[in-house]
């Protein structure tokens, strides 16, 4: 069940399949199965459109090089993955993993599920399926589970019937997730990982450098439109994000803001492809927005594993 609130929280999920459309449409990368999920987007600024593809550019580098490390012979969980198509993406690029887990809230999940029913390159035909209206799907390698992350005990009986395996390499990816719940409740859920697998890795995407007055004003706009960042204390510096799982019984943490990802870290080539795309007439605005988001990771490694090759 849904808390108050949680409606505006949900409804980011539209927005940012909304905004990914409008980059796929315009070529900035490929993504064959976006558009069965979401049919209809208008066309968003240039610069949100090379955010975004900054964004899902630098966590999917990171994403393959964690699953080329382990062949493939580890979990991944998509926390707070909304119409994410991630899935089918790595499917098509040969980084296939043993168990693939997306979790949200329950209202977002069983709207996914009833759309993939309805496209034959998405389904699943052994998903399991109890009654028409479900928020949770089981296939072999690929779940989906309607749960509130505030809930670790609900996860955690959720991810059990997914098979998890709490000894083997284990990727978290939350994509603007963490930045809506408190403080408290993101600590509870990292320290939850943190004491229950004994290999992980987590990739985290959110808002940075919040305290400047441009991050105000972004915190006041989500604010204006019904959305409190209740975790925005952890966002105000890329000190404060490593600081977050460090505390929360993490080995280690390391980050990287957007405009360091996009201007330095990704392949020069791609950016001057996507650079061709559009016209972009306010660089300072790019720049002021990728430098108010961030990606942070973080590992566990009591396995002795080594993750340091997972890095930008
Ligand atoms: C901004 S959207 C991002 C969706 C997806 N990760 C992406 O980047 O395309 C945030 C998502 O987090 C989910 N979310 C927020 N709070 C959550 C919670 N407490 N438990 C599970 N999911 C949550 C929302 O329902 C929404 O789908």
């Amino acid at each position: 069940m849904s808390l108050p609130g949680d409606e505006a929280v949900i409804a980011t999920n539209d927005d940012a399949a909304q905004c990914k459309k409008s980059a796929v449409d315009l070529g900035y990368w490929v993504d064959p199965f976006l558009g069965s999920l979401v049919r209809h987007t208008s066309r968003k600024l240039p610069e949100i459109n090379r955010g975004y593809y900054a964004r899902v550019a630098g966590i999917e580098t990171l994403i393959k090089k964690f699953i080329d490390k382990f062949n493939g012979k580890c979990q991944l969980v998509n926390i707070g993955a909304g119409f994410d198509t991630l899935y089918w993406r790595l499917q098509t690029s040969g980084h296939k993993v043993n168990n693939y887990i997306e979790v949200d809230l329950p209202t977002v999940t069983s709207r996914k599920i009833s759309l993939l029913k309805k496209v034959k390159e998405l389904h699943h035909t052994e998903f399991v399926t109890p009654g028409s209206f479900t928020c949770d799907m089981h296939a072999k390698d690929f779940h989906i589970i309607g749960a509130d992350i505030r809930k670790v005990h609900d996860v955690q009986i959720k991810m059990d019937a997914c098979n998890i395996d709490t000894s083997i390499p284990t990727l978290f990816i939350a994509e603007c997730v963490l930045v809506y719940l408190s403080i408290k409740d993101s600590t509870e859920f990292l320290k939850w990982i943190a004491s229950t697998f004994k290999c992980a890795f987590f990739i985290n995407y959110e808002q940075v450098n919040l305290s400047d007055t441009f991050g105000e004003m972004m915190i006041r706009n989500l604010h204006d439109r019904g959305c409190a960042l209740a975790g925005a204390d952890a966002c105000m510096s890329l000190d404060a994000q490593k600081h977050r799982f460090l505390e929360s019984g993490w080995d280690g943490a390391e980050g990287w803001d957007m405009q360091t990802v996009y201007a330095n870290l990704l392949p020069k080539k791609e950016i001057d492809r996507i650079e061709k795309i559009e016209f972009l007439d306010e660089k300072e605005l790019l720049v002021q927005l990728l430098t108010h988001y961030c990606i942070s990771v973080a590992w566990l490694d009591k396995l002795n594993v080594d993750f340091s090759c997972i890095r930008f």
